[in-house]
């Protein structure tokens, strides 16, 4: 007879605080608050680089000099067209289909039009690299204008990444803040160390996949509302709320309940995200010239109940997320709620290229040949001789 093997239970911490790997790519400490590429504070990224350059920064390993910037930023531009192919498998996407969903299904096709795809080279992965970071745009602003029934923008050539993204998405002119505060946020969501999408894509390329896989990999964690999917969330979560007034009565309820506050917590930050910060002076700077502040006041007034609450309930503190103001700073510029998660993979894509690059490249002793973490059996268990085997038309229930 079955029997269920009874462990004694413990806590089971998700791989927190477990190390899997080296990597040379970028560098948390939660305690302090502290971010950094490659060695730079993401407070300087964030103030005095660009997408280009720190997309450049996290593949190559060094801030690159004019002239490798120059070359870099030109090789995007020429290669942000995509394949009609790609236009007609989103034209024959249900409308209804979520734009992470699509963005996920559009790279493997992606893959079949990459010169470099059989290569497996570290500079043809360098290659394959550039044309994600450049056509992962094009695929979701085509989508959401096939989306809303309106003509493919064509991408153009004379406009940095973030501004193109913008032109390609409402067919106009880009203006200068909304374009310059969308780069910062593509910096700020550049990479963050072996979070769950970053650590999908390491994993997959253990296995030697090739690079587009392992991005599929990497869009499919990403999408979950426990990871990128919670910035969308948290607006709908605002909308829900409705006035400042009712945000108390809102959290109390949700965390009665057990349920989570979106954009809340983290598993490695305990002390303010550094990335909070500048995204709630973009927020407040675009709600200043738009005039919906009035979601900012709900946010704070979130942040401040969460806080309050937790400490009360739980006796420690609790800090927004990069979320939590990443979903008003797009809102407040016109973007749909659909795209928050899918803005955060588009940036994301340079930190999981570089991870993928380090995976498959770097020096055997700083990480493992495969990951093959193990789990604890607790399923039924009939001995080393295994459960007696009823055949089907024998077996009674
Ligand atoms: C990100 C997240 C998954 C990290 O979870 P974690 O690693 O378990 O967090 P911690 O170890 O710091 O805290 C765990 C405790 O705090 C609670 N907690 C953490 N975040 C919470 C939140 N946003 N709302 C309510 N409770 C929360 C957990 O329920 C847990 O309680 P317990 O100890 O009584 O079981 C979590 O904070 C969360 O779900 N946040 C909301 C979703 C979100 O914004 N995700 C984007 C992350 S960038």
């Amino acid at each position: 007879m079955a029997v269920q093997i009874c462990y004694p239970r413990i806590k089971n911490i998700g791989l927190r605080g477990i190390r899997v790997a080296d990597t040379k790519i970028s560098y948390i400490d939660g305690m302090k608050g502290v971010l950094q590429y490659r060695g730079f504070r993401i407070e300087d990224l964030a103030k005095y680089s660009t997408y280009e350059e720190v997309a450049h920064l996290l593949i190559y390993g060094h801030l690159p000099s004019r002239a490798e910037l120059e070359a870099f930023d030109t090789r995007l531009r020429e290669a942000r067209m995509v394949p009609p192919e790609i236009l007609d498998a989103l034209r024959g996407r249900a409308k209804t289909a979520s734009s992470m969903n699509v963005l996920q299904g559009a790279v493997p096709i992606l893959s079949d039009h990459d010169p470099d795809f059989v290569d497996n080279s570290k500079e043809a992965v360098q290659a394959q690299t550039v044309r994600l970071i450049a056509r992962l745009p094009t695929v979701l602003a085509a989508w959401k204008r096939i989306c809303n029934g309106e003509e493919v923008v064509v991408p153009r050539s004379d406009l940095g990444h973030a501004a193109n993204f913008l032109y390609m998405l409402t067919a106009e002119e880009p203006h200068e803040l909304p374009a310059s505060i969308l780069d910062v946020c593509l910096v700020l969501h550049a990479d963050h160390t072996f979070n769950a999408s970053t650590f999908a894509a390491r994993e997959v390329a253990s296995t030697r996949a090739h690079l587009y896989a392992c991005i599929t990999a990497a869009l499919g964690a990403l999408s979950g509302e426990l990871h990128g999917g919670a910035n969308d969330r948290v607006i709908q979560m605002f909308q829900k709320i409705g006035s400042p007034e009712k945000v108390a009565g809102y959290v109390k309820a949700r965390l009665d309940a057990g349920e989570r506050i979106m954009g809340m917590g983290h598993a490695v930050y305990k002390t303010m995200d550094p990335r909070v910060p500048i995204l709630l002076e973009m927020a407040l700077e675009l709600g200043e010239k738009s005039e919906e502040s009035f979601w900012i006041k709900i946010a704070k007034k979130v942040h401040e109940v969460t806080q309050a609450e937790f400490k009360a309930r739980k006796g420690r503190e609790i800090y927004p997320n990069v979320d939590f103001y990443s979903g008003i700073t797009y809102y407040q510029m016109g973007i749909d709620p659909d795209l928050f998660t899918s803005i955060f993979a588009i940036s994301r894509v340079a930190g999981w290229c570089a991870h993928v690059i380090e995976e498959k490249f770097a020096e055997a002793q700083e990480k493992p040949v495969l990951y093959r973490p193990t789990a604890e059996y607790i399923g039924d268990y009939c001995g080393p001789q295994g459960c007696k085997f009823v055949p089907l038309k024998e077996r009674k229930n």
